[in-house]
């Protein structure tokens, strides 16, 4: 298949990993359906082959739009590209429990809920790919971050259970597990993490972007349940 023949549902296309991909799926052609909040920022990718849908990810209507915009226009979708995701830190006992649960909902509730709707649409065309983005701390628990990796965490066991779920299929999971990266994610942080976890080079959304293609080049009989990128001063 050509990239012009291939269709991707991007969330969080809006900023950070989400956007890059986009940015550089765009540039090569790929057919992308762009999801996120602000509008101004899907609109810096518009192109002859995006379609910018900004909304709320956390609500079932918008996520029910997205689906049916797709298979109206395009008949299919290839990639479900999960990248829609925030940050909410600080001890279990003093961590804004608010903030928290909008985490939960986003990071699990919203990112299962997409994938549980193209996963049936995967179903009924035969083939179809789920990328979701993780993090290291889906693998491990930090002080401070418990609930953050707890939401990732249950991103690994989506993905691990869909990898045993479609083994012998033609639709697959890959789950990207990055460290450090530098996005918007950390932007209201009074001290970077880059600074308290000492490192002094992190992940571009480049290197993200490059792992994508890594695990989009593969043929067909070869499947990348996960991959961990790090930052070469990540020490713990
Ligand atoms: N940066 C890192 O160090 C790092 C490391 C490991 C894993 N990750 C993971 O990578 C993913 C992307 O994060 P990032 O670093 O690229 O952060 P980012 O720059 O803050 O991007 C987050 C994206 O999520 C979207 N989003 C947030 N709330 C949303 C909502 N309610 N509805 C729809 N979209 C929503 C944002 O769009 P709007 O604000 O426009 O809605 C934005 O596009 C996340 O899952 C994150 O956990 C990041």
């Amino acid at each position: 298949m050509n990239n012009e023949e291939k269709v991707c549902l991007i969330t969080g296309a809006s900023s950070g990993i989400g956007y890059a991909i986009a940015k550089a799926l765009n540039a090569d052609g790929y057919k992308l359906i762009l999801s996120g909040r602000r509008a101004e920022k899907l609109n810096e990718l518009r192109s002859a082959f995006t379609d910018i849908l900004p909304g709320d990810l956390n609500s079932t209507e918008y996520q029910d739009f997205m689906e049916d915009h797709i298979y109206q226009k395009y008949g299919k979708c290839d990639y479900l590209f999960n990248c829609a995701g925030t940050l909410e830190v600080g001890t279990i006992e003093e961590i804004n429990i608010d903030k928290m649960t909008a985490m939960i909902r986003l990071n699990v509730e919203s990112t299962f809920r997409i994938s549980y709707k193209m996963l049936k649409r995967f179903k009924a065309q035969g083939y179809g790919h789920i990328i979701n983005i993780s993090s290291v701390l889906g693998t491990k628990v930090r002080p401070t971050a418990g609930a953050y990796a707890a939401t990732k965490f249950a991103v690994e066991a989506l993905s691990e259970a869909l990898r045993m779920e479609l083994s012998g299929t033609n639709i697959q999971v890959s789950c990207i597990e990055p460290g450090l990266v530098m996005t918007e994610l950390h932007k209201d942080w009074k001290v970077h993490p880059k600074e308290s976890m000492m490192i002094n080079e992190p992940l571009n959304v480049n290197d993200i972007v490059n792992a994508v293609y890594y695990i989009l080049k593969q043929p067909g009989h070869v499947r990348i349940p996960k991959l961990m990128i790090l930052p070469k001063d990540h020490h713990i």
